[in-house]
């Protein structure tokens, strides 16, 4: 298309929109289409080397386009120049620079950092490829590698055609640049306004396999956040096989690179581990449906110089909650490319002609500012751009489940009397956990139920709603525990529908907890699930719902879909998940959503944005906590992370602790609630209790509200400390804890954050008031006389 048909085709693109199509612009065509479309770049910010490329545009030719270099500074947020063909996208104080390669018309990266900083030339990356074994592909820091025409590295994008193609050569056809965020067509997503937000669409096309591939990037205005992910359209008259396709694809330049990444296991969840990269393939991974207790779907990258607090940093963090792989690949020279997306162990996808697949998106975030520069990022986006319930930004009920408190065995009474006792100590809303339901299979114990979501009459001859009326009459709310994607094989479900489920033909069923996985890919299933969710929710006055997923998938496959079609299933079963999700969530939008999988087995951006709190373990031992709580909150708002004060000694660990240090290590985590019976308590824990919950609604819109720093992390380290503070800084709350006593021993004080240098703060009821810097700066020694002891400050502002 020429530049009359781009000026052409502006107005029948939505308004918010920006089309331009690849053509062979001329200096003079670029210059009226500059002006015409008020295309804005920055002259200055174009090194000699494009300018080159740029078929040798002179600087005073740019200059002829009239182009100020205080119009760049006012420029959008993407910006494009037709003449090098770079893009240009910034967020708070980083940019995203890349250009398409004159030569191959392949999208290369030219910079993702600072704004202002010097790229890695791109003359020097070339340099590289010193042999004939060795193409400049493999080297360059290239947007969204193919395989298999000379870059050797791990690729982004892989397919195979009928004719037998399997390499892919995608070049740059023309872009669009769209006000906002759109969202994903059936996938959680990021979401962002028009004045704060704009998404740059790539069209790339590859002539030989006829498929068109879109590139997607946003920015935000008030972050240093690129969000991207990639769709493919099937052009041609065959069906062409996806092997391969990625959400992110970014290359570093070399450096010596260390990656964080939170790994563990049940009840051990997203333990921070940091490894040091060296040249070869680095991954980790999910294939079992789930994004796991294993590896959460985050990474991040960062020069072996950065610190917590200084220092370049980038982190990925993908909106998904299946299966999945994030992998760091290194080459000799130490340039480093990573690429995050479904996993292709646990995926193929057969594009039918004229289809279209779109991946999950990508959140990459970059600081300057350390590790907790990329914290504070995420924690942000999750909150203004991710999580879309109505409770976002509510302060959440201190709540009390009873799962530990009394498993299976409960009748209306029991719940009434805990109730009662829980409403005395503070409590604002009773869960009641898995074994309420089950007609024919009662649920007494967990091998049988599951999907026969009517209410045990034994158990509850009043029913959900009759509990649940006698729950509210006591002032506090009422909550309920669902497994919606599971069913046992003994169960009326399972007798009526043995097709229903995740199989594959000629073998056996794995059970795990003595329970199968719902086929989510099916219509049917997923309509079951709305259908019985949405009378439970219609039948009582439930004002939340712990919707648990408690097993991996095995032997994965849908009889619902052709032979060639299997390895579909595990990401049609995510997109059968999300679409009863969103419904759930929009037709009961007042209800508090809380995810869970066997504790955090899929505590990921995908859950977050339909449960604005997600349950963060089923370990609930404080000491234990205060690890598997700092690895969450790396990346995930406070706010969403369930913990709970349990009995001791405690029922996983079996260690015993004290009460105190039980309440301490919940409340540090953000949002607190209770998991042990309240009539076993004695008079004086009920009084502490009372006592602490009471200082937990007094700082609650802080700890969730306010910032998170995270003082002294705990991995590795015998002494720990977190604070929360108030937007204005005149207020703040820190935890310190300290694991093990040491005799004698030196113990670090607790240098407080994001205070006002100048002003004067009162620590809990010390009768001096101290400066900010001094609290800062000197900090406060906590006086621990224990193993497992904690202290707590409540910082306000004088005056
Ligand atoms: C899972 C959850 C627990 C509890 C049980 C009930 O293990 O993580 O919190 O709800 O299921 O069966």
């Amino acid at each position: 298309m020429h530049l009359s048909a781009y000026s052409g085709c502006l107005p029948k693109v939505a308004s918010n929109t920006t089309v331009f199509e690849n053509s062979n612009v001329t200096d003079k065509e670029a210059q009226t289409v500059s002006r015409q479309a008020n295309y804005s770049f920055a002259i200055c910010d174009l090194s000699s080397e494009l300018m080159r490329a740029t078929k040798n545009i002179s600087f005073t030719s740019l200059k002829q386009l009239g182009i100020r270099r205080s119009e760049a500074a006012n420029a959008d947020l993407i910006s494009f120049n037709p003449l090098s063909k770079t893009f240009k996208l910034k967020g708070k104080n980083m940019e995203y620079v890349m250009h398409v390669d004159p030569k191959t018309s392949d999208l290369v990266n030219v910079h993702w950092g600072k704004s202002g900083d010097k790229p890695f030339p791109l003359s020097k990356y070339k340099k590289m490829a010193n042999s004939s074994w060795q193409s400049e592909m493999d080297v360059i820091p290239r947007e969204f590698p193919d395989a298999g025409r000379g870059d050797n590295r791990t690729p982004a994008i892989q397919i195979s055609t009928p004719e037998g193609i399997t390499t892919s050569q995608f070049e740059y056809k023309g872009h669009e640049i769209i006000q906002g965020k759109p969202e994903l067509d059936g996938l959680p997503s990021l979401y962002g306004d028009k004045d704060k937000a704009q998404t740059l669409k790539v069209r790339m096309y590859d002539k030989a396999a006829d498929l068109e591939l879109e590139l997607f990037y946003t920015v935000f205005k008030d972050k240093d956040v690129i969000c991207r992910s990639s769709r493919v359209i099937n052009k041609s008259d065959k069906p062409v096989s996806i092997e391969k396709i990625a959400s992110i694809s970014a290359d570093f330049p070399p450096d010596d690179y260390k990656i964080m990444k939170l790994s563990g296991n049940w009840a051990n969840e997203r333990q921070e581990e940091v490894v040091d990269l060296k040249p070869g393939n680095f991954s980790i991974s999910s294939r079992f449906g789930a994004s796991g207790h294993e590896h959460n779907p985050y990474l991040a990258l960062y020069s072996d110089k950065t610190t917590e607090d200084k220092g370049n940093a980038n982190a990925f963090s993908l909106v998904y909650s299946g299966s999945f792989s994030a992998e760091a690949e290194q080459n000799r020279e130490k340039c480093t490319r990573i690429v995050m997306g479904l996993n292709p162990q646990a995926f193929r996808w057969k594009l039918e002609p004229g289809k279209s697949f779109q991946t999950p998106e990508c959140v990459g975030v970059y600081s300057s500012d350390g590790l907790n520069g990329l914290t504070e990022q995420l924690h942000h986006t999750f909150k203004d751009n991710l999580i879309r319930s109505e409770w976002k930004d509510k302060e959440r009920p201190v709540l009390l489940n009873t799962w530990e408190a009394s498993y299976f065995w409960f009748n209306h009474d029991k719940i009434v009397d805990m109730a009662k006792e829980a409403k005395k100590i503070g409590a604002e809303l009773v869960v009641l956990d898995d074994g309420w339901f089950g007609k024919k299979y009662k649920r007494n114990w967990d091998r049988c139920g599951l999907g026969d979501w009517e209410t045990n009459t034994g158990k509850l001859p009043k029913g959900l709603n009759g509990l649940a009326d006698d729950v509210t009459k006591l002032d506090l709310k009422f909550g309920l525990w669902v497994e919606p994607e599971m069913v046992s094989p003994k169960s009326e479900l399972y007798e009526k529908h043995p097709d229903w489920v995740i199989s594959q033909p000629k073998r056996d069923k794995t059970q795990m907890r003595h329970q199968l996985v719902l086929d989510m890919s099916k219509k049917e299933v997923q309509d079951y699930v709305i259908d019985s969710m949405s009378k439970i929710l219609d039948g009582a006055n439930i004002e939340y719902i712990k919707w648990d997923m408690n097993r991996s998938m095995t032997e994965v496959g849908s009889n619902a879909l052709p032979p060639d079609r299997q390895m579909e299933t595990q990401h049609r079963y995510m997109q059968g998940l999300y679409r009863v999700l969103d419904t759930l969530t929009k037709k009961y939008p007042h209800v508090l959503w809380e995810g869970c999988a066997s504790g955090g087995g899929r505590f990921d951006p995908g859950m977050l944005q339909y449960f604005p709190q997600i349950w963060t373990s089923d370990n609930t031992d404080p000491l234990d906590r205060l690890n598997i709580q700092a690895g969450t909150a790396r990346v995930y708002p406070p706010i969403a992370m369930g913990a709970h004060v349990s009995k001791s000694p405690n029922p996983i660990t079996k260690r015993k602790t004290d009460l105190e240090f039980r309440f301490d290590s919940a409340m540090s985590a953000g949002n607190m609630g209770l998991e042990l019976d309240p009539r076993k308590m004695s008079r004086q824990e009920k009084e502490l209790a009372k006592e602490k919950i009471e200082f937990y609604k007094e700082v609650r819109p802080v700890i969730q509200n306010g910032e998170y720093h995270q003082l002294r992390s705990p991995f590795g380290k015998n002494w720990s400390a977190v604070q929360y503070t108030k937007d204005d800084a005149s207020e703040a709350v820190a935890f310190a804890f300290q694991k093990q006593k040491q005799e004698g021993g030196y113990v670090p004080p607790i240098k407080l954050a994001g205070l006002k240098e100048n002003e004067l703060y009162k620590v809990n009821d010390q009768p001096e008031p101290l400066s900010g810097k001094r609290l800062m700066s000197a900090g406060i020694i906590p006086k621990f006389s224990k193993d497992n002891d904690s202290e707590v400050y409540h910082i306000k502002q004088v005056g």
